[in-house]
């Protein structure tokens, strides 16, 4: 059996995973292999009453960072205690109609990150653009020389029939939200996995674990992102790297307001369209789905990947 590093705060593979240590033992139990465990620091909950988890001395990279539930992860993030690189495309683009966020939106960010005494990187990237994203992943490298959380949450959306979408607009749904997650978090493995907690946290949908009409594009997509969560937890469990998506219902955002805005409809039409099937049935606060990254990110969630969390007003349960 490998010896055990009882004087590392992280969590020790060998000692965890050794077959030795669960079912060959002969002499007594080792008490400090649990403890080595048990203690485990570098993201337990520091301030259990607010459930923040202690994230100081880690990297965080936000996708669609500048605004939106974005914006929210990256102050909540480094309140934690983390460092943040931001990227966001910060510009309009053909697809989608309503405008994304500026650079104006990232540079604030950047400011909120800075305001709580961490470090922030902003990156000008599009999740469509393999040899972008490659760059800002080497920037962030550079600047901070590891990450240990990535939290894939740029996308975009249109509405219409299955039969009346574009080729602009499913490429633009299917690249940003389903082959953006997988094209960053292929430049981003190599330094998570050499974090001794690297957890990936891909935003889908509740339209990725189910249908809407009038969002094929959005919902195929979604549901791709609930796939790969699930392969790539398989394959970054022996690094021990945590993989999970969240599903969120009806957010109140720039995607939101700007979808709306763009089918005409008022904040009436909105609820009877969106969240008429939420059991509770008020738009969801960005903040809240940032409490369950930071549940994703703490301790306590360390033995919990391939999942998918809903924030959802118990939307999926009916
Ligand atoms: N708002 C909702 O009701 C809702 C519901 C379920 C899921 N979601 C998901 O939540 C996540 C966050 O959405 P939001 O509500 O904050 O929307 P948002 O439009 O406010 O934020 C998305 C961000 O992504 C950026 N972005 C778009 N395309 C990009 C690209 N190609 N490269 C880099 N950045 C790009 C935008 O500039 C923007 O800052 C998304 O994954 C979205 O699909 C939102």
């Amino acid at each position: 059996m490998e010896p055990c590093n009882n004087d590392s705060t992280t969590l020790s593979t060998e000692c965890y995973t050794s077959p030795d240590s669960v079912v060959n033992r002969t002499e007594p139990p080792d008490t400090r292999r649990f403890r080595t465990v048990l203690h485990s620091s570098g993201g337990g909950v520091a301030d259990p009453a607010r459930g923040l988890p202690d994230l100081t001395g880690q990297v965080a990279l936000v996708t669609g960072a500048a605004r939106g539930q974005g914006r929210s992860h990256c102050i909540a993030l480094a309140e934690a205690g983390a460092d943040i690189a931001a990227l966001d495309v910060c510009r309009d683009l053909d697809v989608p109609a309503y405008p994304l966020a500026t650079r104006a939106d990232l540079d604030d960010v950047v400011a909120e990150v800075e305001a709580r005494d961490r470090r922030a990187l902003p990156l000008v990237a599009d999740v469509r653009d393999p040899e972008g994203v490659e760059a800002a992943v080497a920037e962030v490298e550079r600047a901070f020389g590891r990450l240990d959380i990535l939290v894939n949450n740029a996308a975009v959306v249109t509405s219409a029939p299955f039969w009346e979408l574009t080729e602009p607009q499913w490429g633009a749904v299917v690249d940003t939200n389903l082959s953006g997650v997988w094209r960053t978090s292929r430049a981003a493995t190599a330094m998570l996995r050499r974090s001794p907690r690297g957890r990936i946290v891909n935003i889908s949908s509740t339209g990725g674990v189910r249908a809407v009409a009038e969002f094929a594009h959005y919902v195929a997509a979604k549901h791709g992102v609930v796939g790969l969560t699930k392969a790539m937890a398989i394959e970054l469990a022996g690094d021990r790297v945590t993989v999970n998506a969240i599903l969120p219902g009806a957010v109140d955002s720039p995607m939101l307001a700007g979808l709306a805005d763009e089918l005409g409809l008022t904040p009436d039409d909105v609820h009877k369209r969106w969240l008429h099937d939420q059991l509770l049935v008020e738009v969801i606060a960005p903040g809240e789905v940032t409490g369950a990254l930071l549940w994703l990110l703490s301790d306590a969630a360390r033995h919990v990947t391939g999942h998918c969390l809903a924030v959802d007003g118990g939307a999926l349960a009916r």
